[in-house]
């Protein structure tokens, strides 16, 4: 079985790969190939370049953990994050229809314009209200498009929110500017939930794989995926920083010094949703059905319930960990 990663130097990549070498899955499994892709060598915005990735690597598993994030400058780059956003997860679709592969992609809470009162579900209509969150949109589209007459292969794409692992994000942002400033600013009217790129990395896979390392049958769709809870930019802002100050971490700032203001006295190129809370129950009922207690489908059941502040305490402690050495 050949497994083919893109964005293996992305937060997600990273955790993916990290999550896979852990795994006791596949820890002795033989016949098992894991490619990795970056950008240097396959590049997304090139359609050629993907079909030749495909066809030299022949997976029966795709996962697509590479995207154009660059949220703001996305609204000065259409057509570059429409190539890679959308052109390139087509392509990958494609190919698994006419080979029988699973494709896992990801998507986000941008695709929604954020003015549903409540949770979001699967099926809520898309309204994404910057570039980014259209191409994203336009790339969820263009995999259920070509899977609409399929007759093999499935797909699932995997909308989460507010992501965090080895890269840049906004709780090192907050860390970073609780290190130098005596007073933080933070949105408090903007709801969603962080995400972990380790936790992502678990659940989407224990959708895909068995407890053996084998692909495994599910329905084709989109699946929300985020932790259990909700919080603001402000709420997230200052549990990172009480937390790494718990952990010993040398900080300006405590939380008293993170003062709440409306999004809207933060204006930034692309707006952003004020409501990203999605509703998990669809991947969570999947989950439960394809896990027993002996399976690795029953630790991700675990991790959907699992509160959103429980892995950014994790992640944090990790953090003031590596500072404090
Ligand atoms: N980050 C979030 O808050 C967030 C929220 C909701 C959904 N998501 C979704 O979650 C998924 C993973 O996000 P992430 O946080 O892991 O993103 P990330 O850290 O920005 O990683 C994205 C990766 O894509 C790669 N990439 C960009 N353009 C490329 C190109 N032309 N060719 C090949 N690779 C290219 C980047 O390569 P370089 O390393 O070379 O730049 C990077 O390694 C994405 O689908 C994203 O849309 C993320």
């Amino acid at each position: 079985m050949n497994i083919l990663i893109f964005g293996k130097d992305g937060q997600l990549g990273k955790a993916l790969q990290a999550t896979f070498e852990a795994s006791t899955a596949f820890a002795c499994k033989d016949g098992v190939r894991f490619v990795y892709l970056g950008r240097a060598e396959c590049d997304l915005s090139k359609p050629d370049a993907v079909s030749a990735a495909l066809d030299q690597f022949r997976p029966d598993c795709i996962i697509n953990a590479a995207a154009y994030t660059a949220v703001d400058a996305a609204e000065t780059n259409e057509l570059l994050a429409n190539a890679i956003n959308a052109g390139a997860p087509e392509r990958m679709a494609h190919y698994a229809v006419q080979h029988g592969a699973t494709f896992l992609h990801y998507s986000t809470d941008y695709v929604f314009d954020g003015s549903k009162e409540g949770p979001y579900r699967e099926t809520d209509a898309r309204n994404p209200l910057g570039a980014y969150g259209k191409s994203k949109a336009a790339g969820e589209c263009a995999i259920e498009h070509a899977f609409l007459h399929a007759t093999q292969g499935r797909y699932a794409i995997f909308r989460t929110s507010w992501v965090y692992g080895e890269g840049s994000n906004f709780i090192r942002t907050m860390l970073r500017l609780a290190q130098e400033r005596d007073e933080l600013k933070v949105i408090a009217d903007q709801y969603g939930v962080p995400t972990s790129a380790a936790w992502l990395a678990e659940v989407s896979t224990a959708l895909a794989f068995d407890r053996h390392g084998a692909l495994r049958s599910f329905p084709s769709g989109i699946y929300h995926a985020v932790p259990a809870g909700e919080t603001s930019w402000h709420g997230l802002a200052c549990w990172a920083v009480q937390e790494a100050s718990q952990a010993g971490m040398q900080l300006k700032i405590d939380t008293g010094a993170i003062l709440p203001i409306p999004a809207s006295a933060y204006p930034l190129p692309a707006p952003r949703p004020m409501n990203s809370r999605m509703q998990t129950t669809k991947l969570l009922q999947q989950l439960e059905a394809q896990a027993d207690v002996s399976e690795w489908g029953y630790g991700a059941v675990a991790l959907l319930r699992t509160p959103w502040n429980v892995g950014v305490t994790d992640y944090v402690r990790t953090i003031a960990r590596q500072h404090t050495a």
